[in-house]
């Protein structure tokens, strides 16, 4: 393979302009290397959330960069992110994806053995490993090595697996506000992951994902076939003032809106790569009340704060680069890279501890119908992702167009709300993706130098 990007930060920086990017982006190996070093390795990425390890001892498996992660209960209490690698030969200690591992790891190689906060517990035949650093197990060296940097917000774990860089409050910015505003739907103030996620493999490129999470010019046409004809039906079918709208109706028939309803809602973008859709109103915001709910808040938040909490109706909120989450039904998709082509979905339903079931019940269903590989909507977005990833391999062409509503001089470390059918938030993540690979490409260039 030649070496066309690796030590060259110029021409990864040539990769994206202003209102388009180049089709290496998506499907060349070598950027793929690139950003899962350089870009997942300097931000902060999701790794999953608290209450799936509530019990000492209880681990999930993940990848995070393209790397076995590990996500584990200590008894401590404390959740401590470890590389899921033996640090003798490399195995990886844990192969399921969740499970309780009781007092500690034990790789199945040849027997060493982790506490659940990764050092190293014991080796059998110890001896014979005097001054090879194996033998300090009781200073807690030579364990399962840990990650740069972890931040536990409100129950949600990111990582920055570099020891130094942007700080997790620089890096997401005002952008907290959409998790703030999931996590503050509970009158508790806490939410529980609730079973396991619906996961799928998509044989596409990570960033297929991500840019449709504000492609607000597609569900009217790439959901026409699915939600269209949902709709269709449901308005032949006879009705009197008695015949309610089921929740699967109003969940789906919002993909079908027009043009000017996706404007309307408005964009917001903050620096860094995050932006969500539905600024003043989201295909969430004319759901049916729940029963009590609105009570409860207010009895927890006083009527004014419980309004404006329910009032929020923000639809996807990209936390750039791996994860999208929906406030309104307390949801969360993980994208997950496997390769250029390959990308691991998740995608989580949460319970908003102390409010009324059937919220749980409506999260569940839009889970099913929309994001499920068997639902009838989410495989139109699969459908075209894989044949843009196939696409793009079209020689004449390299550049994808990003351009929808950009203005010359457009500065993307500014906050702004927009058109909700502006390409901004796609430009600004391809902004964010190109700061961060090149910056930690050429700060390894300079350590290099510098040794
Ligand atoms: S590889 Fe894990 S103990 Fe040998
Ligand atoms: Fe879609």
């Amino acid at each position: 393979m030649t070496m066309k990007y690796k030590d060259n930060p110029q021409a990864v920086a040539d990769l994206v302009r202003p209102a388009e990017v180049h089709r290496d982006l998506y499907i060349d190996d070598e950027v793929f290397d690139l950003e899962m070093k350089h870009l997942f390795a300097s931000t902060w990425v999701y790794v999953g959330h608290e209450s799936q390890v509530p019990n000492a001892g209880d681990y999930f498996a993940t990848e995070v960069a393209a790397q076995p992660i590990l996500l584990a209960r200590h008894t401590d209490g404390e959740v401590y992110v470890l590389h899921n690698r033996c640090p003798h030969k490399g195995t990886k200690i844990v192969i399921d994806r969740a499970g309780n591992t009781g007092k500690f790891f034990r790789c199945p190689y040849h027997a060493w053995s982790f506490r659940t906060n990764g050092k190293l517990l014991a080796i059998p035949l110890k001896k014979g490993y005097k001054d090879t650093g194996f033998e300090q197990s009781e200073a807690g060296q030579s364990g399962l090595p840990p990650v740069g940097a972890v931040k536990n917000y409100r129950g949600f774990i990111f990582v920055r697996m570099k020891q130094e860089g942007i700080s997790f409050e620089d890096f997401f910015g005002g952008s907290l506000s959409s998790l703030d505003n999931m996590i503050d739907r509970s009158p508790v103030g806490k939410l529980e992951v609730a079973g396991p996620p619906l996961r799928y493999m998509h044989n596409c490129n990570w960033k297929m994902l991500v840019d449709n999470q504000t492609d607000t010019c597609h569900p009217m046409v790439a959901h026409e076939s699915s939600a269209g004809t949902a709709v269709e039906i449901w308005e032949s079918l006879e009705k009197d003032e008695n015949t309610k709208t089921p929740m699967a109706m109003e969940v789906i028939a919002p993909f079908m809106s027009p043009y000017e309803f996706f404007e309307d809602m408005g964009i917001r973008t903050w620096p860094n790569g995050h932006g969500h859709t539905g600024v003043h109103h989201s295909i969430h915001s004319d759901y049916s009340a729940i029963p009590g709910y609105l009570e409860m808040m207010e009895e927890a938040y006083g009527e004014e704060r419980a309004k404006a909490i329910l009032g929020e109706n923000r639809h996807n909120t990209v936390y750039f680069p791996n994860i999208m989450i929906k406030g309104p039904i307390q949801q969360l998709r993980v994208f997950i890279p496997l390769a250029a082509n390959k990308t691991l979905v998740e995608s989580y339903i949460f319970r908003l501890v102390g409010a009324p079931e059937m919220l749980l019940e409506r999260t569940a269903m839009y889970n099913r119908l929309i994001n499920a590989p068997t639902s009838i909507v989410g495989h139109d977005d699969l459908e075209m992702y894989e044949r843009a990833q196939e696409g793009l391999h079209c020689q004449e062409l390299e550049w994808v167009n990003v351009q929808r509503l950009y203005e010359e001089g457009e500065d993307l470390d500014l906050e702004a709300v927009e058109n909700g059918t502006t390409e901004r938030q796609m430009r600004n993540q391809f902004h964010a993706w190109k700061k961060f690979t090149v910056e930690s490409m050429e700060a390894e260039a300079r350590d290099l130098a510098d040794a």
